[in-house]
């Protein structure tokens, strides 16, 4: 499958979530079999204002490579600006039309975008003149009712490469179940690549969804559990059910998003503490480990009882 001019091995995308997919957590989904890893959201003001910390959110490395990187915002006259300071960092550059948060919906942007069709297709047109990079767009189905074929239309119209689609409307929220049908006749109506998001947690799923577009994007489902991707490859492949990871399996891989982590300088307490939980969660044991993690404030501590549990 080809994005614009970006190729991909295969159709297993890493779904952008804040405060999840940073550099060190895409490089484990990489490394487990996603074809194509997408960024935390960043903020377009703040990037063009030249944020710190916002910059670190940019940061890449040719291991991973495909990646791409999300932007989010309103204001067409800071995308220019954005666009050139992670051009040479991103191989596809995605815009965000689909978040939810308060306080991004209260501010114009994400999801309040769905309600103004003609003004995603002027982000979208803006992103294209000053990006040499493929362009792509995450949308959620519509506001309130689902307008997704109308989006894509004026998406792809306005010259994006792909449309990633999570199959609810904003008022959904998460609840309910993603409508990969209304995935389907986007597919129909359009001709770059769709890629379907939501509800994708095994093989079979994805296998489901695969019939009806072009790639899925997988979100919640890797969150603490990047071997999800080799499983799916698996049961696309060879049709068999690989076995969840073991204890040990997960303490090696949170040892080496913290070893990544460290060596890029991202490492913040609270995140590790986060990841620690996310990447002991539903395993044997796992409600003695959480009480135990809850009690550690310092890094030093925190990776010595991990460590401790092999
Ligand atoms: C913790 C979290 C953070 C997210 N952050 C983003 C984001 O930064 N940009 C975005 O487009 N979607 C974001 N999403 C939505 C996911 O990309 C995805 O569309 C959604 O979770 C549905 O897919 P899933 O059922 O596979 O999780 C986020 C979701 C979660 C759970």
């Amino acid at each position: 499958m080809k994005i614009g001019n970006v190729k991909l091995e295969g159709n297993l995308i890493l779904a952008p979530m804040a405060g999840i997919t940073n550099l060190p957590f895409r490089l484990l989904c990489k490394k487990y079999g996603a074809d194509l890893v997408y960024s935390e959201m960043i903020n377009l003001n703040a990037l063009s204002r030249n944020n710190k910390a916002t910059e670190k959110l940019c940061l890449t490395c040719k291991e991973e490579k495909p990646v791409a990187f999300q932007l989010f915002g309103l204001r067409e006259d800071a995308i220019k600006k954005s666009v050139e300071k992670i051009e040479d960092n991103a191989d596809i550059i995605d815009f965000n039309f689909g978040c939810p948060a308060h306080q991004i919906v209260g501010a114009g942007s994400g999801s309040a975008l769905l309600k103004r069709p003609e003004k995603v297709g002027k982000i979208i047109a803006t992103l294209v003149k000053h990006s040499s990079k493929p362009v792509t767009a995450k949308i959620r189905l519509g506001y309130d009712k689902d307008i997704s074929v109308k989006l894509a239309k004026i998406i792809e119209d306005n010259g994006a490469s792909a449309i990633a689609i999570h199959a609810r409307t904003y008022k959904q929220g998460f609840s309910g179940k993603a409508d990969w049908d209304a995935i389907a006749k986007v597919k129909e109506e359009i001709n770059i690549p769709v890629i379907g998001n939501g509800d994708i947690l095994n093989g079979m799923h994805t296998k489901k969804l695969l019939e009806k577009c072009d790639a899925v994007m997988i979100g919640r489902g890797a969150i603490g559990d990047p071997m999800l991707f080799s499983r799916i490859k698996t049961f696309l492949d060879k049709n068999e059910v690989v076995r969840m990871p073991s204890l040990d399996e997960k303490i090696n891989l949170f040892l080496e998003y913290y070893k990544t982590a460290k060596k890029y300088d991202l490492v913040n307490v609270h995140t590790l503490k986060q990841r620690s939980q996310e990447f002991t969660k539903g395993l044997r044991g796992s409600t003695v480990i959480r009480k135990e993690l809850n009690k550690i404030s310092s890094e030093e501590k925190l990776v010595k009882y991990m460590k401790s549990l092999l």
